[in-house]
């Protein structure tokens, strides 16, 4: 069993990252930013109070991410474990966390932070673009689709770009995820948990660092 929180900046790839983990894992990929983007499109009372945090670049408030997240993973299709992406984000959190793992008996086995230079995660967000129809995450610079145009994997012609992608945006959620990222580290390197992975390099290259690390549990 393998239950892991990716931890990262904006656009340091845990999206990317967990792909490959579910391809080769089987691990259950829990996304916060996901949630919020699926229940903002079918405007949920959730979404609906997400989207005045999240067109902004900033957090939405603890509680409503972590009973998110507890509702996630109670679901019984967590089988061969999880990856949390993007959650947990402040220490709040972190500790809210805890006692959710603690109520379903699901200890944490591994926290894995991918370290990006600030120059390449702007880079990497304003290049950022998604399907409209399956939610496939694309980049002009490194990943574009194998047909110009059309989603590898769902044959959609319609893309858009994430509305806190934008760079009025990104400067923002730069800055309010920065300051909350160095106090999450510690308190998972105080808890043996944490490594470190250079994210800088080409996606398989980061993945196989973590590959390393989750066969060793
Ligand atoms: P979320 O959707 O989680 O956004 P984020 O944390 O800002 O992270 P991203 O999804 O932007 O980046 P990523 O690390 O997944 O990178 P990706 O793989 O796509 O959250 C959105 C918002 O929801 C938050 O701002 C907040 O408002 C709210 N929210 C979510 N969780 C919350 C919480 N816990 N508490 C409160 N609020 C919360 O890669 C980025 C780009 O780079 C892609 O184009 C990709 O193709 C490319 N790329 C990836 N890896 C590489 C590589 N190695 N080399 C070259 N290009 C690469
Ligand atoms: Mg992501
Ligand atoms: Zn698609």
């Amino acid at each position: 069993m393998i239950n892991l929180i990716l931890l990262g900046l904006p656009g340091a790839g845990k999206g990317t990252a967990s792909e490959r983990i579910v391809d080769k894992f089987h691990l259950t990929h829990i996304s916060t930013g996901d949630m919020f983007r699926e229940a903002m499109a079918n405007k949920t009372k959730v979404g609906l109070e997400a989207k005045s945090y999240i067109d902004k670049g900033n957090l939405v408030p603890d509680e409503v991410t972590a009973k998110l997240v507890e509702e996630r993973l109670s679901q019984p299709d967590i089988t061969e474990g999880f990856i949390l992406d993007g959650f947990p984000r402040t220490t709040n959190q972190a500790e809210l966390l805890d006692g959710i793992l603690d109520r379903l008996h699901k200890p944490l086995t591994s926290v894995i932070s991918l370290e990006v230079a600030e120059s390449t995660l702007v880079e990497r967000l304003s290049a950022r673009f998604m399907c409209k129809e399956c939610g496939a995450t694309y980049n002009k610079l490194s990943k574009k689709p194998k047909v110009e145009g059309t989603c590898d994997r769902c044959g959609s012609h319609e893309f858009y770009q994430r509305e806190d992608d934008k760079p009025e945006v990104v400067k923002n959620r730069l800055e309010v995820n920065e300051k909350m990222n160095a106090p999450l580290k510690d308190y998972y390197d105080q808890k043996g948990l944490l490594t470190v992975i250079d994210g800088e390099r080409a996606p398989e290259e980061v993945f196989e660092d973590i590959d390393k690390v989750l066969s060793n549990k």
